[in-house]
């Protein structure tokens, strides 16, 4: 079990409800807000109306349109509004592309160059001013984490960058805000939701049981929930239960102990950057393909441990065990209407190579569980098709 420190400060308000205490948390950091939202969902489903109520005492600017894959032209946008109107908070309503959007912009209102370089260089972030969160997707666990990933889709760039400031003071998550997901969103923020927790299950270390236990835990909760989710959108204890996991998949929690580098997420963010697909869908196309390349002598036995305590597998053969934990896993993803090819979502081979390349020097495959090369995940994208 590797050495760790664990000191995540979000200010978790759970449950119905729970954005009436928002000029309470807000009033402490400020009377100027900037409220980033995205391409209208918010107006939709009466959330935009209700905000505006409740921070009527308060200077509120507004970005909007905020896209899936949020992309680097909104970042700046918003670090336009920041700096022309000294801005004090900064308010990311909406999915995990609002709020990834909200932190960088957060991070370039004090910042003199590009807000890219902040992108690029995370030692370049330097004030950042106070974000809080109001959670409309469960998916990203980026409410209470210190990541943002930006699109700069003239470079066909998707990057990570992290900063313990990015890490919201508050993070309001009303599981009533899930009912009005599209299918599709539901089933690829659950997948995302799996991709984080495989990414952090999936390492060498041994000895982190508790870490282990847990991210078992939060699987068989997506595995209950999501199909419940889907057949009935506005069931409150499905969707709260997704909330929560979405939350405590990617918070650090599950990396006590662990640690090591990410493999599906450094493939899929080149498959979004050059092809703007959704995040989870380009997830659940790799990820049954990633296990079956790597399953080996050394790996069988996680493979198998997953499959017995997620899936109940009782097959005593090893192999055989941890064949049934992978076809279990992509008929999961079937089963929740994902589409499970990359044709399926307009993508042929012409740009295997570049991707390939660009996911091993930009995402540290090197470091992965299994540390894989360009031909590694040429193979595997092969197998997507
Ligand atoms: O833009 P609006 O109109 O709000 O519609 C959104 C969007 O079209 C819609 N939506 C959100 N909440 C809704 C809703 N529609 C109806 N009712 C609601 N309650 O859903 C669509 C997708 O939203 P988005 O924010 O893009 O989804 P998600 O939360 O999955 O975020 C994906 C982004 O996060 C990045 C991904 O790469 C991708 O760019 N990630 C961020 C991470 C982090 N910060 O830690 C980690 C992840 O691994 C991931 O890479
Ligand atoms: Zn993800």
């Amino acid at each position: 079990m590797n050495n760790f420190r664990f000191n995540v400060c979000t200010d978790i308000r759970f449950g119905k409800d729970q954005v009436e205490a928002l000029p309470e948390i807000m009033s402490s950091l400020g009377k100027k807000v900037l409220m980033v939202y995205g391409g209208g969902s918010i107006r939709k489903n009466g959330l935009y109306d209700k905000v505006k109520m409740l921070l009527a005492d308060f200077e509120v600017f507004e970005l909007a349109g905020v896209e899936p894959n949020p992309k680097i032209t909104s970042v700046r946008e918003g670090v336009k509004l920041c700096k022309a109107h000294q801005i004090d908070v900064v308010l990311a309503v909406g999915g995990g592309s609002t709020i990834d959007a909200a932190k960088v912009i957060a991070g370039g209102a004090h910042y003199e160059g590009d807000p890219w370089d902040l992108v690029v260089d995370s030692s370049e972030i330097g004030k950042v001013l106070p974000i809080v969160t109001v959670l409309t997707l469960a998916a990203t666990g980026s409410e209470m984490n210190k990541n943002a990933v930006i699109s700069n889709m003239e470079m066909n760039e998707k990057l990570g960058t992290s900063s313990r400031d990015f890490i919201p003071y508050a993070s309001i998550c009303d599981p009533t805000y899930l009912f009005t997901l599209p299918s599709n969103q539901t089933a690829a923020g659950t997948a995302d939701i799996m991709s984080h927790i495989f990414e952090q299950y999936f390492q060498p270390q041994k000895g982190a049981f508790i870490s282990d236990r847990f991210a078992e835990s939060l699987l068989k909760a997506c595995i209950k929930y999501c199909p419940i989710a889907l057949e009935k959108p506005d069931d409150y204890e499905a969707r709260a239960n997704l909330m929560w996991a979405s939350t405590q998949a990617l918070n650090s929690l599950l990396t006590c102990g662990k640690g090591g580098g990410w493999t599906c997420h450094p493939i899929e963010h080149e498959l979004s950057a050059f092809y703007d697909i959704t995040h989870g869908v380009g997830l659940a196309i790799v990820t049954p393909r990633w296990m079956r390349y790597i399953l080996n002598e050394d790996t069988v036995d996680k493979f198998c441990e997953y499959g017995r305590n997620v899936w109940g597998i009782t097959e005593t053969n090893p192999y055989k065990c941890a064949n049934m934990a992978i076809d279990a896993t992509e008929n999961f993803f079937k089963a929740c209407g994902i589409p499970m090819t990359l044709g399926e979502v307009g993508i042929d081979d012409s740009k295997f190579k570049v991707m390939a390349e660009k996911a091993v020097r930009l995402g540290g495959l090197q470091d992965a569980y299994v540390p894989l090369n360009e031909k590694d995940v040429e193979t595997i994208l092969r197998a997507c098709l």
